[in-house]
């Protein structure tokens, strides 16, 4: 048997909601698996960053599926994965969450299925080391996912059908890793209060549908003022895309890539942001999107 899954881009944080708020794009990856006979491990990579990942093995994708495996105790012999991937790399856009939340879904439901959602959703967490990207890679929409050592919480909310994304995505990667270095380990309280604050609004204006509220709620002072050193001209891209017209405008997860909530006018954000990188000396390519499934 083959088994083919398809798992979406993610933005995490959203502003305020620091390693625990995410949303799902509607930009994919596809994972096919199957047992190979001949008892090897074979995996190709077609899509972004291909040459990478057959440099390095695909080994988050591997090591993923090797923990559902493993949890299972059931041992496949040889495998055939093939990967097609739409999802840039380090860019702040769920690329490691997708090879993760792909590799053990597909390989779940090779077996079939012995893991519920909630306990792929802790393999998957535990593995990335924050939940708010595997979380809308494994459920799709929005998710506030918080977590404590093993264990993840989750509650998924539909968001209103009429908001669009648009994705400015730089053509330089930031690690993760990197991007996490910056961030002091202690914040004020008061900054702490602020993004909870803003963590309610973001919740309750996406619940109801209320997009005017973005503004406000989408605001934040735990992460995005330390990295922008590491994303020149983000605060202009921000702005930019405000007087183009967007709702709202963050850092996707760890960025480099920015993403701007929309209603309509999604073509002149998009040139907004990439005009704004570009006085920068930054290319950028500009995804239009909606909100994944
Ligand atoms: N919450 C994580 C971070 C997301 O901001 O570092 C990484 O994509």
């Amino acid at each position: 048997t083959s088994v083919k899954v398809k798992v979406p881009a993610t933005s995490a944080n959203l502003g305020p909601g620091f390693d625990v708020l995410g949303m799902a794009l509607d930009i994919y990856n596809t994972v096919e698996m199957s047992v190979e006979p001949s008892g090897t491990m074979m995996v190709e990579s077609i899509g972004e960053g291909s040459r990478f990942l057959a440099k390095n093995g695909s080994k988050m994708l591997v090591d993923a599926v090797q923990k559902v495996f493993d949890t299972a105790s059931f041992d496949p012999g040889g495998l055939r994965i093939r990967q097609h991937n739409r999802i840039p790399l380090f860019r702040g856009m769920g690329s490691s969450a997708a090879a993760i939340a792909g590799g053990m879904v597909a390989a779940n439901l090779l077996l079939p299925n012995p893991l519920t959602a909630e306990e792929l959703l802790m393999l998957a967490a535990k593995m990335e080391g924050h939940p708010d990207n595997v979380a809308p890679a494994l459920f799709g929409g929005f998710v506030i996912a918080s977590q404590n050592g093993d264990d993840v919480r989750y509650t998924r909310i539909e968001p209103p059908p009429s908001l669009k994304v648009v994705v400015a995505v730089p053509a330089f990667t930031l690690p993760t890793k990197k991007s996490r270095t910056v961030i002091p380990a202690r914040v004020p309280l008061k900054d702490a209060v602020f993004n909870m604050g803003r963590v309610g609004l973001l919740v309750s204006a996406l619940a109801a549908g209320d997009l005017e509220m973005l503004r406000h709620a989408m605001e934040d002072r735990l992460h995005q003022q330390y990295r922008m050193p590491l994303i020149p001209g983000l605060d202009e891209v921000f702005a930019a895309a405000c007087n183009a017209g967007a709702l709202a405008s963050t850092l996707s997860g760890a960025g480099p890539a920015v993403i701007s909530f929309v209603t309509e006018n999604s073509e002149a954000v998009g040139e907004m942001m990439r005009r704004a990188f570009g006085r920068h000396g930054i290319d950028c390519r500009i995804i239009e999107t909606a909100v994944g499934r």
